[in-house]
């Protein structure tokens, strides 16, 4: 973290996890729990189906509320899908995009993601924008190779620096993931740090050094503290372990040190 230069941000992920009902209970306890941390951002990015309670019951609270996914387009005869206007609607201000359960599942190509990234902020939403490398990538030596091309995808997306401000991005191995098996701080060190040469080469250094670029795989309590401890690791991507409200609040609390 660079608390001088940036925002650090901690971010729920909870995936398809907790009905409406349990959000709520979830965001009561947590909020006690993150009351006193004013030197991070505590986002929950949450199924569409929570974001109606999630906003309500948030509203005199630090917490902001994400979704995990929008479609590209504004509106249309697109059945099944969520438009950023109707989120940004809805109280959301971030959006997780690209995440690589999306590029697995949903076969988000690098192009996709990038018209998601124009359609967030389009609506005024502020981007999560998911990167990283598959395990054989990184035993082939091409995770800088891989990152690189899905990051300068999504600076198509973002012509200037005034755009760049809404974006985060986060840099999750996807060996890493759901695994229990979390980067070392140094791999994450070094590819976030990466990330913020691409974006130094981009736009420049004085906007490079502003962004939020956040770690995500097997972040936990135990290991949030070093993870948090790298200069250009600016917060957490967090699944598994946001669904538990005093695992997730003991991460808040290591990134408000
Ligand atoms: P995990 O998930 O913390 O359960 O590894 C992280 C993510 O998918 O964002």
């Amino acid at each position: 973290m660079n608390r001088r230069y940036r925002k650090t941000i901690i971010a729920g992920n909870w995936k398809m996890n907790k009905t409406p009902t349990e959000a709520r209970a979830l965001a009561e306890t947590l909020k006690t729990r993150v009351a006193r941390c004013k030197w991070c951002e505590v986002v929950l990015c949450v199924p569409f189906t929570d974001i109606v309670s999630l906003t309500r019951a948030t509203k005199d609270c630090r917490i902001s509320v994400g979704a995990q996914n929008l479609h590209q387009e504004e509106s249309g005869a697109y059945t099944g899908e969520v438009s950023g206007k109707m989120l940004k609607d809805a109280g959301v201000k971030y959006v997780i995009i690209g995440h690589s359960e999306r590029r697995q599942y949903a076969g988000e190509s690098n192009e996709l993601v990038a018209r998601k990234v124009k359609a967030a902020l389009t609506a005024g939403l502020r981007a999560i924008v998911c990167v990283g490398e598959t395990l054989k990538e990184r035993d082939m030596g091409v995770t800088n190779e891989v990152v690189a091309l899905q990051v300068r995808s999504a600076f198509d997306s973002i012509p200037t620096t005034d755009e760049l401000k809404k974006i985060v991005f986060a840099y999750e191995p996807v060996w890493a993931i759901g695994t229990g098996r979390n980067a070392t701080p140094e791999q994450a060190a070094e590819v976030c740090t990466y990330i913020r040469t691409l974006i130094r080469k981009k736009y420049g250094a004085r906007a490079a050094r502003a962004v939020t670029i956040q770690y995500g795989g097997s972040m936990n309590a135990d290991n949030a503290r070093e993870l948090l401890a790298q200069l250009d690791v600016d917060g957490g991507l967090i699944g598994g372990a946001s669904l538990d409200p005093d695992s997730f609040a003991a991460i808040v609390q290591a990134a408000n040190q």
